[in-house]
């Protein structure tokens, strides 16, 4: 059995780790070492809480009958989930933290030995430890579940914008407070109750109207940002149950968060602010998510896929920028393959990654990193931009937003400001998609009627294929 003393050493071995790991996480070469490290960390966490002074012997089986009911759903949600639906497994996972805060924060109201010894100012912090963790918690919870709903499509994408909604926030927003100087005057636990339960309805309500309120193409903002939330929901649940490493873990995860979301931001030209006050994705700026017809806006030059192989056998300079349809076919495979064989030829051949490509941060590295692609020849956007002008051919496989000039040209467009691969430089550009659909954003777009651009319809995995067999042949 762990010691005070032992687990307090543990907590900062597996806080180390934990740092560690996110700093492994940052780049693809060491993400698998990241990955190891956030694992043994959070073993040694887990050991040294369950077997540490604060658990006593009768509690024991509990925690380890809900470990094994816990670890068997989500080993089976992991195995399970398609690539593509990750975002919103990971909304219904913040939504469990949100939960477990506020039930944290419940039980330790109501249990009176958790709130023995406090007195004077620590009892008042004590409290409002309680009654902020529960808020966040609550936030995070209803918010989450409504990411949820969203992003798998069980509900709309479009904004549901209440007439003065920020007044009714700012409304919520003081009655909370005035809830909370009843809550932290409240003589008994009878009577502290009702200023609870009445502010975590309101949160719930909060949670659910903010994210009601934002549009399908700032979603992946959204789940960053309640990944924050979340990391916020774990650290005030530490601060209620005193356990350090959570309220270490928490900020790490809050403040990893709200830097994603920044960074998320900033790829796609949104400010916070606009983020979080909603409304982006509405009928006059964007349609709802995704495959509705865009308005045919000039010809279009298509192409076979005999063709393209005899372009690509042709150049000296290749770049593929993958979107999110190289991940509905799974083409990373065949990406792969036609790189080995064009790479042994001796061309030039490399990838642009756009931040936001695919439905998730990163998503099209671990497709390619999964497909055994070098990650010497996988660039940011921001390291290939430039080289478009020198390069023959462009392969742009299931992506369309991230290649839309009109972000650049159009300043009514809805993604007006966001930055793009600019593949339209190159000598000739070629998109593979099924049709003239539109993306994610559900804009038109206008690099699909540049003279050196060329279509190849159909599906990505299925003309990959056929153009590999013309590369051999
Ligand atoms: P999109 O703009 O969504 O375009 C993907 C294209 O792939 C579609 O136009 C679709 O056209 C095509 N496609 C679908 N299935 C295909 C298949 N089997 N074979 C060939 N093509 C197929 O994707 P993108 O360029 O990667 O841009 C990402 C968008 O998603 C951005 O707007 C971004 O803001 C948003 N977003 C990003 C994230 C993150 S964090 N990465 C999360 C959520 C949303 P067809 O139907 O004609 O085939």
């Amino acid at each position: 059995m762990f010691t005070t003393e032992l687990a307090t050493v543990s907590y900062i071995g597996a806080t180390i780790l934990f740092i560690l790991s996110l700093g492994g996480l940052s780049n693809q070469e060491t993400a698998l070492r990241g990955n190891l490290y956030g694992m043994v960390g959070m073993a040694i966490a887990v050991l040294a809480t369950i077997f540490g002074p604060q658990v006593t012997g009768a509690g024991i089986p509990w925690i380890i009958g809900a470990m094994v009911i816990g670890g068997s759903i989500g080993m089976y949600a992991a195995r399970t989930v398609q690539m593509t639906q990750m975002p919103e497994l990971v909304a219904l996972m913040h939504s469990m933290v949100g939960l477990a805060a506020m039930l944290v924060g419940f039980s330790t109201f109501i249990d009176p030995e958790a709130s023995k010894g406090f007195t004077g100012a620590a009892k008042s912090i004590h409290e409002m430890e309680i009654y902020i963790g529960i808020l966040i918690g609550a936030v995070t919870f209803s918010g989450s579940i409504v990411a949820f709903g969203k992003l798998s499509g069980r509900i709309g994408g479009n904004p549901l914008l209440l007439p003065a909604r920020h007044w009714l926030n700012l409304l919520g927003l003081l009655v909370v407070i005035w809830f909370g100087r009843e809550f932290m005057n409240a003589h008994s636990i009878a009577d502290g109750m009702t200023p609870l339960i009445i502010m975590t309805v309101i949160a719930l309500l909060f949670g659910i109207h903010m994210v009601m309120a934002i549009g399908g193409a700032d979603m992946p903002v959204v789940v960053s940002m309640l990944n924050s939330y979340s990391g916020w929901a774990a650290a005030a649940t530490g601060f209620m149950l005193s356990n350090d490493l959570l309220i270490v873990t928490g900020a790490l995860v809050g403040s990893s968060g709200a830097i994603l979301s920044y960074i998320m931001c900033k790829a796609m030209a949104r400010s916070f602010i606009s983020v979080i006050a909603g409304g982006f994705g509405t009928a006059s700026a964007a349609p709802a998510p995704s495959g509705g017809p865009a308005q045919p806006a000039g010809e279009v030059f298509p192409i076979k896929a005999a063709e393209t192989a005899e372009l690509l056998r042709e150049a000296k300079s290749v770049i593929i920028v993958p979107g999110y349809g190289m991940a509905v076919a799974q083409a990373q495979h065949t990406v792969y393959e036609i790189t080995k064989f064009l790479r042994e030829k001796g061309c030039n051949i490399r990838f642009g990654i756009h931040p936001v490509a695919g439905r998730m941060p990163g998503h099209m590295n671990v497709l390619l990193a999964e497909a055994k692609v070098p990650y010497d020849i996988v660039f940011e956007m921001d390291e290939l931009n430039d080289d478009f002008p020198k390069t023959d051919v462009v392969m742009v496989i299931g992506a369309n937003d991230i290649v839309n000039p009109g972000a650049q040209d159009d300043p009514n467009s809805p993604i007006a400001g966001m930055p793009v691969l600019e593949v339209w430089k190159a000598k000739t550009s070629i998109v593979m998609k099924r049709s003239m659909a539109s993306g994610y954003a559900g804009v038109d777009n206008p690099l699909f009627y540049k003279e050196n651009n060329r279509m190849l319809f159909g599906d990505a995995k299925k003309m990959l294929d056929e153009v590999l067999v013309s590369l051999k042949t």
